[in-house]
């Protein structure tokens, strides 16, 4: 890793980016390798929730340093942030580097931290290693950190594609509406900030292996993906709501049916399913969705926020509420 004999430190960059939560949501891999979706997905990035990111290159480091929310970070989580790096290097040696994030949410609970965090370290690293990409060539970089980075290079809604074209690129998402495109919001019930026991990857490989219907989630993927499309065009909020739940229990039901099981909820995620459902029966539209961890996520209208916040109030065992806005791009915040 070590490079040359001189001490020479690089640019730093800080880089900003934002979690997404997929409204048809990516589960399985094509190739591990790679980490290529099995799947497309399409999700909507928040404003609230966001990793910042620097990064700062540097000849005279033996390995690699990363500092998460002012923790040194060693191990697993060091190994995959220079498995990462190395991706962006060409040649035989890469100076080390010092990566300092910071996340204003809990990190790896559901809370598509990875998604925020990949995103940004993809915008930061290339930037500080010299390299000028494109937001293809990004978001295919944020993929190989996590999946779901992919999506988190672009504001509003963005579609990971699903095709391997054999080119540089395949693999990236594309950006289907900017984050000023319709005005929703994304309410989030923190049902618990512990991480979770079964990350997403090891999750979506027992999936793959073992869950019976796994090859019908991957065929009938393609029509959810087409329906959405157009729903989110037609700014059909009803139709979005109601794909966004399907999508969610369709890919938890498949985790269910994994051996051994997962199954990433809690008791007060399940009464704030109740919570949601008897809001729609008193004629609220509001839809929720999950990912691989217990916490509850909520779309609704603006007017309708206060209403669902009351009714999720009365809920013991929610720890915190947050209310999204569509979230911008990820972006470069300083160059020293
Ligand atoms: C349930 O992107 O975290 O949130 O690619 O293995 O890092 P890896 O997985 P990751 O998985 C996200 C899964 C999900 C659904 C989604 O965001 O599409």
């Amino acid at each position: 890793m070590k490079g040359a004999t001189t001490d020479k430190m690089h640019t730093s960059v800080t880089a900003e980016a934002h979690a997404n939560i997929a409204l048809i949501k990516y589960w399985g891999k094509r190739s591990t390798d790679l980490n290529l979706p099995a799947v497309g997905s399409i999700s909507l990035t928040l404003d609230d929730l966001k990793t910042e990111t620097t990064v700062s290159f540097s000849d005279d480091l033996d390995s690699d340093r990363f500092e998460l929310n002012g923790q040194q970070v060693d191990g697993d989580g060091l190994e995959r942030i220079s498995s990462f790096l190395d991706y962006l290097h060409e040649g035989p040696e890469r100076p080390g580097a010092i990566v300092k994030s910071n996340n204003n949410f809990p990190t790896g609970a559901g809370l598509a931290s990875s998604a925020s965090g990949f995103a940004a370290l993809a915008v930061s690293a290339a930037s500080a290693a010299g390299k000028e990409l494109s937001k293809k060539e990004l978001s295919a970089l944020a993929r190989y950190g996590s999946g779901s980075a992919a999506r988190s290079i672009y504001g509003g809604f963005a579609e990971m594609e699903c095709q391997d074209t054999g080119s540089a690129n395949s693999g990236a998402a594309k950006s289907l509406y900017d984050h000023n495109y319709w005005d929703i919001r994304l309410l989030i019930a923190v049902t618990s900030s512990q991480k979770k026991d079964v990350s997403s990857t090891e999750g979506m490989n027992r999936t793959a292996n073992t869950a019976p219907y796994f090859k019908s989630w991957v065929q009938e993927q393609a029509q959810d993906l087409s329906d959405m499309r157009s729903a989110i065009a037609e700014k059909d909020f009803e139709k979005v709501g109601e794909l966004t739940e399907h999508s969610c229990f369709k890919m938890h039901g498949l985790a269910m049916a994994a051996r051994p099981p997962l199954l990433y909820w809690n008791d007060t995620t399940i009464k704030t399913i109740h919570a949601v459902w008897d809001l729609r029966k008193q004629g609220i539209p509001v839809y929720l969705t999950i990912d691989a961890g217990p916490q509850v996520k909520m779309l609704c209208k603006p007017a309708d926020v206060k209403v669902v916040r009351q009714a999720l109030e009365t809920i013991n065992g929610i720890e915190q509420l947050r209310c999204c806005k569509p979230g911008p791009p990820a972006k470069i915040k300083s160059t020293n």
